[in-house]
């Protein structure tokens, strides 16, 4: 049983927050996880007050676990945010922000309608920002992680900074697709981590199967650091493969397909080089659009269930935990 700060505030019986990932992280990935004793997020910016609600009753209809919901400002109408916010904190365990200065407004509007409020940060400042706004806790990202990244540099002298820093739990982010990382982080002070590109590879992400089979074949080495897919978010620096920038320089014309808005149920055109999860719904030249992917992407190798994730990850973090507690440390393999 890996009990921490984290497992405790919020309730979940392991530390794994599974990340919100745009349209993949749906309500059947968030209840799997959340299933698993896990904290199942769902990422519901850019979503009317209402749909919000709808999205995470049916959620919460899935599973009796914990769930929480992800905003990004930057895809929320600002005229709506406050209600948006109210909605989803009247429902979930837990409301995180990300990609913008900690707000004590919107930590204090979470904590009115008893949720828990988090961010996820990139930088020991940012850090403080945020346990100073009244986070109850906050996710380190280190820049190994994929998708959007506020992190500038690894997770590990991140971490150790941001550990110094604050006195709130504090999960790590980036690169972590094992239990050899997750035990690695919790040695080093963690309370939990954030997994995000393993979950890609879950049935129930319900990703496109080209994405999947591209991040199957993928290495670490595999992805880059970049600024290409800027359409629609500009300045948002954001890990991927590599082969699809390539792909979308490559790619003639401006449309490049289209996708799903599922809670709108109608499909939009999408332009060379825009942000967006690829799920099963999008259509067109898959290899030029954003496979988003973290260093963590060579412990992605097969499709499996998320609960089959959560175990193998959380197994293999405790047989080396305890090995290590018992003076084992000479072993090398888990
Ligand atoms: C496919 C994908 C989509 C993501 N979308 C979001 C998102 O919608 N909201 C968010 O806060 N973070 C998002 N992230 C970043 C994660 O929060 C997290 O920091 C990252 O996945 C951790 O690194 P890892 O991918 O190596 O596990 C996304 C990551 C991936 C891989």
């Amino acid at each position: 049983m890996l009990t921490t700060r984290f497992t405790e505030l919020v309730g979940c019986t392991v530390p794994i927050q599974q990340a919100a990932m745009g349209s993949l992280s749906q309500p059947r990935l968030a209840a799997a996880v959340a299933d698993a004793g896990g904290l199942g997020m769902m990422a519901v910016y850019g979503d009317p007050p209402e749909l919000i609600a709808r999205q995470i009753d049916e959620t919460r209809r899935l599973t009796e676990g914990i769930l929480g919901a992800n905003f990004i400002l930057h895809f929320v109408d600002p005229g709506q945010a406050q209600e948006c916010i109210a909605a989803a904190a009247e429902r979930v365990r837990v409301v995180e922000f990300f990609y913008s200065e900690p707000d004590s407004k919107l930590v204090q509007l979470v904590h009115r309608h008893r949720a828990l409020a988090c961010w996820q940060v990139g930088s020991v400042a940012e850090a403080r920002a945020a346990a100073d706004a009244g986070c109850d806790f906050v996710i380190a990202q280190g820049i190994e992680a994929g998708g959007h990244v506020r992190g500038r540099i690894g997770l590990l002298p991140l971490l150790d900074a941001v550990l110094e820093a604050v006195r709130t739990p504090v999960l790590a982010a980036g690169g972590i697709g094992s239990g050899r990382a997750l035990a690695a982080v919790l040695a080093a002070g963690a309370d939990g981590a954030r997994i995000g590109t393993r979950f890609v590879a879950a049935n129930e992400a319900e990703a496109h199967p080209d994405y999947v089979r591209a991040i199957i074949a993928a290495q670490p080495e595999d992805t880059v650091y970049t600024e290409a897919y800027s359409f629609g978010w500009p300045d948002a620096p954001h890990r991927v493969l590599r082969s699809c920038v390539a792909a979308a320089e490559r790619f003639a014309g401006e449309i490049v397909g289209e996708t799903l808005i599922r809670q709108h149920g109608e499909r939009v055109p999408i332009r060379r080089f825009e942000t967006l999860t690829i799920d099963q719904s999008t259509t067109g030249t898959i290899a030029a659009m954003p496979h988003w992917a973290g260093e963590s992407v060579g412990r992605v190798t097969h499709v499996q269930p998320a609960a089959d994730i959560m175990r193998e990850v959380v197994d293999e973090a405790e047989r080396l935990l305890q090995r290590w507690s018992r003076g084992e440390y000479r072993s090398l393999k888990p």
